[in-house]
């Protein structure tokens, strides 16, 4: 049975399955899907394309608003363009990861960001799942459901190795220092840091096969939807 228009918030640091996770259980469940953190991304690659010093927050809140990015929800073939241009391939390169959190932290570019996944949300006819770092809290802190997944840095080093394998050259050892370093930045920075609401149900995937984990929260995301 489709629910009803449902929104569901899942946040988590990188590696907890949180895309393969969202992207599952709106596919099951008839939802949209919304990777928050490929916007990022996609506007990190524009900076980066025009020249602009990531590292500069003053340039990088002055140009915030001028990309043009555009996200499909289609959690089959979920899209990320910026300015017309497909940036599904671009925004994966280790220049946009290392980038990213910087970028991301610029209140000017979180503003701008925020707004269009409220736009995004509010539209989505079937209700949809967003994922990312501050869905829970900040932009959607009305979801009908609140998921916060976590793992071991281990779990989540071996994840992501495991993702790259014969596209950025990469090995484990460093895959965790990137990983943990990324998670102290978008942790640790003032404006919507990465964190749990206190109303979101926590998961740790730990010890759980990714399908172990989808229909947990699919579970959950009927449970919050026969609550309606
Ligand atoms: O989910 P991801 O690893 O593709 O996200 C890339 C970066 O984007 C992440 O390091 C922090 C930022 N991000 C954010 O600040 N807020 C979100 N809601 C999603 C991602």
């Amino acid at each position: 049975t489709a629910p009803a228009a449902v929104i569901v918030a899942i946040d988590g640091p990188a590696g907890t399955g949180k895309s393969s996770t969202s992207k599952a259980v709106a596919a099951k469940l008839g939802l949209g899907y919304l990777d928050t953190g490929a916007q990022y991304r996609a506007i990190t690659w524009w900076m980066l394309s025009n020249g602009i010093d990531v590292q500069d927050a003053t340039a990088v809140a002055d140009a915030a608003a001028k990309p043009h990015i555009v996200s499909g929800t289609d959690p089959a073939a979920p899209t990320i363009s910026v300015d017309g241009l497909d940036a599904a391939g671009p925004i994966r390169t280790q220049e946009v990861t290392a980038a990213v959190s910087a970028v991301s932290a610029v209140p000017e570019v979180r503003a701008r960001i925020t707004e269009l996944q409220r736009t995004i949300a509010a539209e989505a006819p079937h209700g949809i799942v967003v994922e990312g770092r501050d869905i829970g809290i900040t932009v959607l802190p009305d979801a009908d459901l609140k998921v916060f997944l976590t793992a071991s840095p281990e779990a989540r080093a071996a994840r992501r190795a495991g993702e790259l394998k014969g596209k950025d050259a990469t090995d484990l050892a460093a895959t965790r220092e990137a990983l943990i370093k990324r998670d102290a930045a978008d942790s640790s920075r003032k404006t919507s840091p990465l964190a749990k609401a206190d109303d979101a149900v926590e998961v740790d995937t730990t010890e759980l096969t990714l399908e172990q984990v989808i229909e947990c929260v699919v579970t959950l995301i009927e449970g919050a939807s026969a609550a309606k």
